[in-house]
C-alpha cells in the first residue's frame, strides 16, 4: 500500500507529494508545525495540539488554512488512508507561495497546508524505554521565540546530529546561565533525591510541550510534587532520575547525561510509572 499525503487540498501519493519551489516554508522556513501521537487509531491530545497551532499561527500572523472541524476531518482522513493505527501525524502550515521577498506577501496569498502520517511500532519504543536513552548538553543558540513551533529548526537539527555522533538520542540545550532549557525536540525533566519532578517553567526559553502538560496533569493526579523551575546541568548530573517528553517519545527515561550515569544508570521508577500511566490522562479523538 502506498502512503498518502495531503497537500493544499489534494490527497496525493506520498512519493509524488510536493510544494512549489517558492513556498515560503522552503525558502524562509516561514511556517509552523505540529506533531500529534496516533494511538489505537485515535488522535492524542488533539485539542491542545490544535490550540498551540492556532497560537503559533497568530504569533506569526499566518492565516488559518481552514476551520478546525475541516482540519480535523482532513487529519482523520490522512490517518485512515494511510491505515495508521499507532504512530504520528505531522501538520505543517506555511505563509504560502509567493515570489521570493522577505516581507510578507499580500494577504490574498493562501497559506500552504501539508499533512502526513506515519506508523511507528510501540514495541520498539517500549524496548528503548526499558534501556533508557543518553543525552548530551550543548549551548542553546536558538532565537528568543522558541515558544512558537516554527519549522525553522536549524539549531535543533545541528544539536540532534551532534547527539547522534556522540552516541546519544537527544541534546539538552543550556542557556547562558548554565540552566537547561529543553531538548532539541523534547522537554527536559529531572527527579530530585526527595522525589520531586523538576522542569523549566513554560514562560520563557522552551516550547510549551503538550506531553509536558499531560505529565503535569498526571503528576497532580498521582500526588507527585512538581517544581516548575530552571535546573542546572550540575543538578541534572546528580539527579535521582531524568527523562524527556514529546509526542514522539512520550515519557522516555534518560540514563546518562554527558559522561554521568543518572541514578543507578537504569530507567527511574517515577519516569517508568509516568510512561506506563501516561495515556490515562490524555484526550483521545476518533
Ligand atoms: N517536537 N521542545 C521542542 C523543541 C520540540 O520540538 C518538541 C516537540 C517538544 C515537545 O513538545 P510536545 O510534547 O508537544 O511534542 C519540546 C516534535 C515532536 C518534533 O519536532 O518532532
Amino acid at each position: 500500500m502506498s502512503r498518502i499525503a495531503y497537500v493544499n487540498g489534494r490527497y496525493v501519493r506520498h512519493a509524488d507529494a510536493a510544494v512549489h519551489i517558492e513556498d515560503r516554508g522552503y525558502q524562509f522556513a516561514d511556517g509552523v508545525y505540529e506533531v500529534c501521537e496516533v494511538k489505537d487509531g485515535s488522535l492524542i491530545d488533539m485539542t491542545r495540539h490544535l490550540d498551540r497551532l492556532d497560537r503559533s499561527l497568530n504569533e506569526l500572523e499566518i492565516a488559518q488554512p481552514m476551520g478546525r472541524r475541516a482540519l480535523v476531518a482532513v487529519m482523520r482522513e490522512v490517518i485512515r488512508q494511510n491505515r495508521v493505527k499507532n504512530g504520528m501525524i505531522y501538520l505543517q502550515v506555511t505563509r504560502g507561495v509567493a515570489p521570493r521577498d522577505h516581507v510578507f506577501p499580500a494577504a490574498t496569498v493562501p497559506p500552504s497546508l501539508v499533512i502526513t502520517s506515519r506508523a511507528a511500532d510501540p514495541r520498539k519504543a517500549a524496548r528503548t524505554a526499558e534501556d533508557g536513552v543518553a543525552v548530551i548538553t550543548l549551548p542553546d543558540n536558538r532565537w528568543e521565540r522558541v515558544d512558537i513551533k516554527s519549522v525553522s529548526l536549524l539549531p535543533n537539527v545541528i544539536a540532534k546530529e551532534k547527539a547522534r555522533r556522540a552516541g546519544a538520542k537527544e541534546a539538552w540545550l543550556v542557556d547562558a546561565d548554565g540552566y537547561v532549557t529543553e531538548g532539541a525536540s523534547t522537554n527536559a525533566w529531572i527527579v530530585t533525591a526527595e522525589g520531586s519532578l523538576v522542569t523549566r517553567p513554560a514562560e520563557h526559553g522552551i516550547l510549551r510541550g503538550i506531553t509536558r502538560a499531560a505529565v503535569l496533569d498526571l503528576a497532580a493526579r498521582e500526588g507527585l510534587t512538581v517544581e516548575e523551575r530552571p535546573f542546572t546541568v550540575e543538578e541534572a548530573y546528580r539527579a535521582r532520575e531524568a527523562f524527556i517528553t514529546a509526542a514522539t517519545t512520550l515519557v522516555m527515561p534518560v540514563v546518562r547525561i554527558d559522561d554521568h550515569a543518572i541514578g543507578n544508570g537504569q530507567p527511574g521508577s517515577i519516569a517508568t510509572a509516568l510512561r506506563t500511566r501516561f495515556h490515562e490522562v490524555v484526550e483521545r479523538v476518533g
